[in-house]
């Protein structure tokens, strides 16, 4: 069930808003803290999957560093209270001034993805005459059960050094003086709920660890990226994500040198199930083909994931007089002029009617943050649970 309540008598805000369920971040960062801590792992949250202020200050207080893919992440972390020597800065086009602002704050490392940016960061560094922490960001080849547009750790794909390339790296780095390399990082894809996905990638890890090893490199830490999935299905069934059951994974197949630290950057199993879209009904029509509508004030400004990678996300009919309406067949689509502005089609819903509130489900991670003011349109607030 949703966690925003409307109460009778009282008005709901101007919709759409986020809504934003505080104490189950809290609960989602306990754990995901604990079951890190028993085997002394590091988390850095991925700041790309929402930057709020009220959000990022309780991850920051629970003791996350932070994950920063562009130089206004990294500022933003900083501004944030994130220490920097827990930001990790990764990106496979980091533009000179984002490097020039990372390294006159002294990040944890760079995760750098191309053999020529590791030549742009030693000349950055040496103009401060800095020597920066840099881990290679390795392109693994592991192929994780996720949509094409999230994976990210595959021969084809544009992140990282390729595995093939290891060799060239390492000479490269052997003649910079400007940069030091402290670790690998590795980052296959998002919403992976197979936790052999995981298992393989440690696998892949542990071959590649071996191989600089064996060339007399000390690797101080591993980053084995983010990448937990949620239950968009069903998300009261795992409102906190199986955190146990990945560190565990990692725990039972990846091997750890003495003196080694082990991070992780997660995003969406931090945040996504801690957030709601909140959004009225403007309309219900049905099509000459009969399939109802109804078209929503939200749509793919607010909320991008369906139109962009078909994802799912459970939506509920607040208003109580809907509980005793029968059931239907709805298509829910918000007002952008666009055919992919659609939030869901032919789903079990009940009858809807103009001015009835809903909800869609986990939005709380790559939601607000990648909104849009197409149509121009302006960016929708948020709201968060201490605050009624
Ligand atoms: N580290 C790196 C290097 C990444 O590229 C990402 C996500 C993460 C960590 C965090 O991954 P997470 O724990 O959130 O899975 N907009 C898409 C997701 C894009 C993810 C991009 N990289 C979506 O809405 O599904």
């Amino acid at each position: 069930m949703s966690k925003y309540t409307l109460t009778p008598g009282t008005a709901v805000p101007p919709t759409p808003f986020y809504y934003y369920d505080l104490d189950l971040l809290r609960r989602t960062l306990e754990t995901a803290t604990a079951e890190a801590a028993k085997y002394g792992y590091h988390i850095h949250y991925a700041m790309k999957a929402n930057v709020e202020p009220h959000i990022l200050r309780e991850i920051q207080r629970a003791g996350l560093g932070a994950d920063c893919v562009s130089g206004y992440e990294v500022q933003c972390a900083v501004e944030n209270g994130f220490s920097p020597e827990k930001i990790v800065f990764a990106g496979v086009g980091k533009s000179d001034h984002e490097i020039e602002y990372a390294v006159r704050q002294g990040i944890f490392a760079f995760n750098c993805e191309s053999l020529q940016e590791l030549e742009v960061v030693n000349e950055l560094a040496a103009k401060q005459g800095k020597v920066v922490n840099v881990a290679l960001r390795i392109n693994p080849n592991v192929q994780p059960e996720t949509h094409k547009y999230i994976s990210t750790g595959q021969s084809e794909s544009k992140f990282g050094i390729s595995y093939t390339e290891v060799d060239q790296a390492l000479a490269k780095l052997h003649s910079l003086g400007n940069i030091r390399i402290v670790g690998l990082h590795f980052h296959i894809g998002s919403q992976i709920r197979k936790m052999e996905s995981f298992a393989e990638l440690a696998g892949r890890v542990n071959e590649i660890a071996a191989w600089f090893e064996s060339k007399g490199v000390e690797l101080k830490h591993l980053n084995m990226g983010g990448g937990l999935g949620i239950d968009y299905q069903n998300p009261d069934a795992e409102p906190v994500p199986d955190f146990a059951g990945y560190f565990r994974t990692f725990h039972e197949n990846l091997r750890v040198a003495p003196g080694q630290t082990v991070h992780f950057e997660l995003g969406r199993s931090i945040v996504a199930q801690c957030g709601e879209l909140i959004t009225r009904v403007l309309y219900t029509k049905t099509t000459a083909g009969g399939s109802d509508f109804a078209i929503t004030d939200a749509g793919m400004t607010e909320l991008i994931r369906p139109a962009l990678y078909s994802a799912h996300h459970k939506i509920e009919n607040l208003t109580a007089a809907a509980k005793g309406r029968p059931m239907g067949l709805y298509s829910i689509a918000g007002p952008i002029c666009e055919s992919s502005d659609v939030f869901a089609r032919d789903i079990e819903f009940p009858v809807s009617k103009r001015g009835d509130v809903l909800s869609i489900r986990s939005t709380g991670a790559y939601g607000s943050i990648m909104a849009s003011n197409y149509n121009m349109r302006p960016i929708a607030p948020s709201r968060f649970s201490d605050e009624k």
